[in-house]
């Protein structure tokens, strides 16, 4: 049974009658452009094959019950709840709650009605791996309450509300990167993103080159304190940036010519974290013309880069995902791999040619785990559309 009916069957169960819609929002894969999102540089993820789905129906009670199929728990809220993070009987909200809470919360602070529903969701989209599993739950219940309030909000929107829900309610202080690929992906297309001007265009990706996800299966914990500590070194850079380029607004607007002439001013740590950023907008604004040209060969290669600098400049990386990096930038048919999203674990992206993928799943596999000791998770993904209802 598929994800979809194995929901519906799980919702009859509890529910007692079949569900009345079915909300699909996808994980992401990001490609170039990482740890820039929140200094106003460009993005290039895509929405991937997996996904979080809900299966729901509005219901006469005056909150919803939601229920984690994969955690076997659920929770209730309602607008009246929302806001002190609690369910009716005055329990606190889980953890794993605070997203599909949240969403509410974000929607009724723009005034959208969140009507109440039954829900069961459930996620292939691997938690705490990089691929955005969060974001695919916010975006999931932004589009059931979406089909149940009778509004429509522009993808986009659907998107900078699910951040707002993440930084505000849940307390993570990420950039949109995740929830824009989760609302706006395009079925076999990069998605290029100004994180400035929030424009957007897609590109393609050649027929013959696949997307390798592959997951070191280690999960670091404390990563958000470290993700914050990142974003604050950015800020500082700014600031101490500034007293020679006063007109500069983020690190985006350093040219990175600027960037070396003025580097000794900035303490070390900060010199390094900024350098990564510099370079990588710079690295993430040429992928709309190597892409646009077919050159993947090149496009390839600025991934590699990338890693290296996450490696040894904004230190994201762990010994893990350097293993995983190493052993597939050696391998036959593999143009560029690195790690993708936050980092420290979780996954790596790898361009891979076509007919070279088998091999390459299975020498990359291999590799690693003699390496580590460690069994991977390997798999090939597909572009694909962002949020939306699929029954
Ligand atoms: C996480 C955040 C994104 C982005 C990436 C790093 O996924 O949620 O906003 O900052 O890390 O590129």
């Amino acid at each position: 049974m598929n994800i979809i009916d194995q929901l519906a069957t799980l919702y009859q169960k509890k529910f007692g009658h079949a569900p009345s819609n079915i909300a699909r929002a996808p994980g992401r894969v990001n490609l170039l452009g990482e740890h820039v999102d929140y200094n106003d540089g460009f993005v290039l993820p895509a929405a991937i094959d997996r996904a979080t789905y809900i299966a729901f129906s509005p219901t006469e009670t005056a909150h919803s019950t939601v229920v984690a199929a994969d955690f076997d728990q659920q929770v209730s809220f309602s607008p009246a709840t929302v806001p002190s993070k609690t369910q009716p009987d005055g329990s606190p909200i889980p953890e794993w709650g605070l997203y599909p809470a949240g969403t509410m919360w974000a929607l009724m602070g723009e005034g959208l009605s969140t009507p109440a529903m039954n829900a069961v969701f459930s996620s292939n989209v691997p938690r705490g791996s990089g691929l955005s599993s969060s974001a695919s739950v916010e975006m999931a219940f932004a589009i059931a309450w979406q089909r149940l309030g009778g509004w429509n909000l522009p993808p986009m929107k659907r998107a900078l509300l699910g951040q707002k829900a993440e930084n505000k309610y849940v307390g993570v202080n990420c950039g949109i990167m995740d929830q824009f690929s989760s609302a706006c992906g395009v079925e076999n297309r990069l998605l290029l993103l100004d994180c400035r001007s929030l424009e957007w265009i897609t590109l393609p990706l050649p027929n013959d080159i696949s997307i390798i996800v592959a997951d070191t299966t280690v999960r670091r914990k404390l990563t958000s304190g470290e993700y914050n500590k990142r974003r604050s070194a950015c800020e500082e850079a700014v600031n101490l940036l500034k007293e020679d380029l006063p007109d500069i607004k983020s690190l985006r607007d350093v040219r990175p010519e600027d960037f070396n002439r003025l580097a000794h001013k900035l303490p070390e740590e900060v010199e390094k974290r900024a350098r990564h950023v510099v370079e990588e907008i710079q690295r993430s604004d040429q992928s709309q013309a190597l892409l646009e040209a077919g050159d993947i060969q090149s496009f390839g290669r600025l991934m590699n880069e990338c890693h290296t600098s996450l490696r040894d400049y904004y230190e994201v990386s762990c010994p893990e995902l350097n293993v995983m990096v190493n052993v597939a930038q050696s391998l036959d048919g593999c143009y560029g791999a690195r790690l993708t999203g936050a980092g420290f674990g979780g996954c790596t992206v790898n361009l891979v040619a076509i007919e070279k993928v088998d091999g390459f799943v299975d020498a990359l596999a291999k590799g690693y785990e003699r390496e580590t000791g460690l069994h991977p998770e390997i798999y090939v993904t597909r572009a694909s559309n962002g949020a939306e209802l699929v029954r």
